[in-house]
């Protein structure tokens, strides 16, 4: 198979033969689900939490799985090459109905598209990013990995545009995440996230992490994070898939730390790689 291929609807055919319906839910009203599952050494990383994420999210907007999990698993295998890190794209969207109507439609079957794409490495990872706070503008799910995404690319935006690499998002006085990852702040010595709530994605890495300064005793816990703690906090990071831990080194155009990644973040990233190299 030709490296560029991508799954569409039970079929592989090149990128550029992939097309769906101008009808599609997903394109008129940005109706479904998606994951980004990072893939290391041709293995998908925490497959099974990826895939019970999938499922928390489709039942938020009420979308069968259209698959089990080791169809999902059947359906990736053709898409991972064996030599190299990438990550899965995975989108799910409710389908093409014949007309237009925000109530769901009847017997319309999902869109299912999955691709795989090489990681690019981050220019931020190794020195950090400035970010930015801004007051957190999204809707009530933001538990579910929607595509409906508009309000996070306007946050990410808004940080770009005042040089910033991410936008930390805050709601009644406290951090909920960034724009397209979860954050954690190191206050007194300890790693603080906030807790799992309908007001931010449980990252998957975010919850190695956790994993990860539990098994290797390093104080951390999952509780709020004010806006004034996350200012006086020593370190502050963000985390994702495909960007892993990054550093905030400047929030708001103040220093943070030392205007360095800090020793709790060299700490975690090292243990981080680590783990990824075992799975090799
Ligand atoms: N986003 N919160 C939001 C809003 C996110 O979009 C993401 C990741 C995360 C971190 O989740 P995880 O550690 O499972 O990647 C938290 C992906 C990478 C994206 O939209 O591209």
């Amino acid at each position: 198979m030709a490296s560029k291929a991508v799954y569409l609807n039970g079929s592989y055919l090149p990128l550029q033969e992939a097309k769906v319906s101008v009808l599609d839910r997903g394109f008129l009203f940005g109706d479904g689900v998606y994951e980004v599952i990072p893939v290391y050494y041709g293995k998908p990383f925490r497959l099974d939490s990826h895939l019970q994420r999938l499922d928390n999210s489709l039942a938020a907007i009420r979308l069968p799985n259209p698959h089990s999990r080791s169809e999902w698993r059947d359906i990736f295998a053709p898409l991972v090459a064996a030599d190299k890190n990438q990550y899965l794209y995975l989108q799910i969207t409710r389908g093409a109905a014949e007309k237009r109507d925000h109530a769901f439609p009847e017997n319309t079957a999902p869109t299912v598209f999955a691709m795989c794409a090489d990681i690019v490495p981050f220019a931020g990872t190794q020195d950090g990013i400035a970010a930015v706070t801004m007051d957190d503008s999204r809707w009530r799910l933001c538990h579910a990995k929607t595509i409906t995404l508009l309000a996070n690319i306007l946050h990410r935006q808004a940080a770009v545009d005042q040089g910033g690499g991410e936008a930390i998002l805050i709601k009644d006085g406290n951090v909920t995440e960034g724009a397209a990852s979860n954050v954690f702040a190191v206050l007194d010595g300890v790693l603080v996230t906030p807790g799992p709530s309908p007001a931010l994605l449980s990252g998957i890495t975010r919850e190695v992490i956790l994993e990860l300064a539990q098994k290797n005793a390093i104080p951390c816990r999952e509780s709020a994070i004010s806006a004034a703690e996350l200012n006086s906090a020593s370190e502050i990071w963000v985390t994702s898939s495909i960007r892993e831990l990054i550093a905030v080194v400047e929030l708001d155009g103040a220093v943070v730390g030392d205007g360095k990644p800090g020793p709790l973040w060299q700490t975690l990233n090292s243990l981080f790689q680590a783990y990824k190299q075992s799975l090799s």
